[in-house]
């Protein structure tokens, strides 16, 4: 499979991720066919992919008259024997192994032979997702930024088995998106996460260690290193049970004790403050 032969892609889970995909997708003009559980989910996601570009078009980033082509190109289904005439499928479901293998294991039903498979993991491992399919060498991760329809890094994760051809075509299909495609290895947390978490970790001990509020860390890294949201600002965005999970993949994975996940970070987990989605995190929203 060339880049030029994708037209049609699968974008199996309609959560944040996925509904960024499907967006990036359909305004590249790919023909997208995005599944999920149910009708209420995925009229969800379309419902936040057209919000997102009235800001895309506010912001000037897309013209008015875009609208509705974008989304005549999404097609929902809660099938997923609805992708079988995609020649790509990226899965962005929830973090949980069994759940993205027995989605591998029912594509495989559906789609032929040649269909390349993409995870959008953060932290799960290519080669072995990979290994439970019956066609490791078209298998790959891409692995999508938060907001997806603004940052420009795809991380393209290379399974032991990805062979040159599906590595090319994903690498060149990013360009196709706006995207540039980072070549990167399948090691925990990839690169991203590998530099990003153990920051964001250092960030929290610093307030638990009471060397500075979350709001100084913050301004520290915002003003002093041009970042555009501090650490503690970008782990509620992310997520703190995210953030705890990727550190844990890092500690096992990596087995150093300098990626031991922060005790305030357990803990704030424990209590349920996960950032912006619980509406308590570092801040309150
Ligand atoms: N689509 C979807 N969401 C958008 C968007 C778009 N086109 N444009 C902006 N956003 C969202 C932001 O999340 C935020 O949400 P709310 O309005 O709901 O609060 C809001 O829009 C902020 O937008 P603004 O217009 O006020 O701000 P901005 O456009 O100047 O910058 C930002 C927003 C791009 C998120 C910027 O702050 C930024 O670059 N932050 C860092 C993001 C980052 O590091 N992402 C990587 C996270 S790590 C990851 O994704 C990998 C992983 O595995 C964990």
């Amino acid at each position: 499979m060339t880049a030029e032969e994708i037209k049609s892609v699968g974008v199996v889970g309609a959560g944040t991720m996925g509904n960024g995909i499907a967006h990036v997708f359909a305004q590249s003009g790919y023909d997208v066919t995005l599944v999920d559980t149910s009708d209420a989910l995925t009229q969800r996601a379309v419902e936040n992919i057209g919000k997102n570009i009235d800001r895309q078009i506010k912001k000037g980033v897309i013209e008015e008259g875009e609208k509705d082509k974008i989304l005549k190109h999404i097609t929902q289904s809660t099938d997923l024997s609805a992708t079988q005439s995609c020649q790509l499928v990226v899965e962005a479901v929830f973090e949980d192994e069994e759940t993205k293998l027995r989605i591998f294991a029912e594509l495989e039903k559906a789609c032929p032979s040649e269909t390349i498979f993409a995870s959008n993991t953060s932290s799960l491992p290519i080669t072995r997702l990979a290994a439970a399919t019956n066609r490791p060498e078209q298998f790959i991760g891409m692995h999508f930024m938060n907001p997806v329809p603004v940052m420009k890094l795809v991380e393209v994760i290379r399974g032991y088995q990805t062979s040159d051809d599906t590595y090319s075509a994903i690498a060149e299909l990013c360009s196709t998106l706006g995207k540039t495609g980072v070549e990167v290895n399948d090691y925990p947390g990839f690169v991203a996460n590998r530099v990003l978490m153990p920051l964001i970790n250092e960030a929290i001990y610093c307030v638990m260690e009471g060397v500075a509020t979350a709001e100084a860390v913050d301004e520290v890294m915002k003003l002093g290193m041009a970042h555009p949201m501090g650490p503690l600002t970008l782990a509620d965005f992310i997520g703190l049970d995210v953030c705890l999970s990727i550190m844990t993949v890092l500690h096992d994975g990596l087995g150093d004790p300098k990626y031991r996940p922060c005790p305030l970070l357990k803990k704030m987990v424990q209590a349920g403050h996960l950032g912006r989605k619980t509406k308590r995190g570092f801040y309150q929203y």
